[in-house]
């Protein structure tokens, strides 16, 4: 038999020459002027139960309710479509992270303020991230110890992994990197939900006003 020996083709980049991306009339600055706030990324990490999508949910409202322009990414809603493909293996998170950078790196340049909230568990990952967004990337660790993580469940995920249920279950299976160095760091182990949101509400004033 002929034993053909195929060249298997680099999957890492396809950066091809002949895609020029459009340079958009209405920019980013001509977008934040009429929103009357800059755009930018605030990217919330911790671990599940830590209380991010909560937090991002609720601040969503808060802005909105007084004019700001503002959008939520969330980590199993992207998971549910665009990234629905991808499992939990550390290749599959970056992955995650990186297709999800260039969305919110979209929305931000259209003028938004993204909520993105996502475990992000790896260093590189979440470095990646902020090299893919540029300008206006603000990292936030929503913190809360394991324990209280365990103690709320709100999804049965921690009480399932802990029986083998879940591969690679961050904080169980997979090791959760705290980031070393944050914009803000919200302890929701010591706040309560309002006065955490409040925590953000007033930085996210202070970081995105024009
Ligand atoms: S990330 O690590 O790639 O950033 P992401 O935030 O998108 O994770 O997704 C986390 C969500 O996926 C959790 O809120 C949980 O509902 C679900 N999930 C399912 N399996 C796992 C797992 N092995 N580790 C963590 N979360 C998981």
């Amino acid at each position: 038999m002929n034993t053909a020996i195929c060249e298997i083709p680099k999957l890492e980049s396809k950066k091809d020459s002949n895609i020029h991306p459009h340079q958009n009339f209405v920019t980013r600055d001509k977008r934040n002027e009429d929103l009357g706030h800059q755009s930018g990324v605030v990217w919330l990490t911790g671990l599940s139960g830590a209380g991010k999508s909560t937090i991002a949910s609720l601040v969503e409202r808060m802005l909105f309710q007084q004019g700001y322009t503002i959008s939520i990414l969330d980590g199993d809603t992207l998971r549910t479509g665009l990234n629905n493909d991808l499992g939990f293996s550390k290749e599959d998170r970056e992955e995650n992270l990186r297709r999800t950078g260039e969305v919110a790196s979209i929305f931000a340049n259209t003028g938004h303020i993204v909520l993105a909230s996502f475990i992000s568990p790896h260093h590189k990952g979440r470095e990646s991230v902020k090299s893919i967004v540029g300008d206006n990337f603000y990292l936030v660790h929503v913190h809360a110890d394991i324990d209280d993580c365990i103690s709320r469940d709100p999804k049965g995920l921690y009480k399932k992994a802990m029986f083998g249920g879940i591969e690679n279950f961050t904080g169980i299976g997979q090791e959760y990197e705290k980031p070393e160095v944050t914009d803000l760091t919200i302890n929701t182990s010591d706040s309560c939900v309002a006065d955490s949101a409040m925590q953000l509400v007033s930085f996210i004033k202070s970081k995105f006003e024009l």
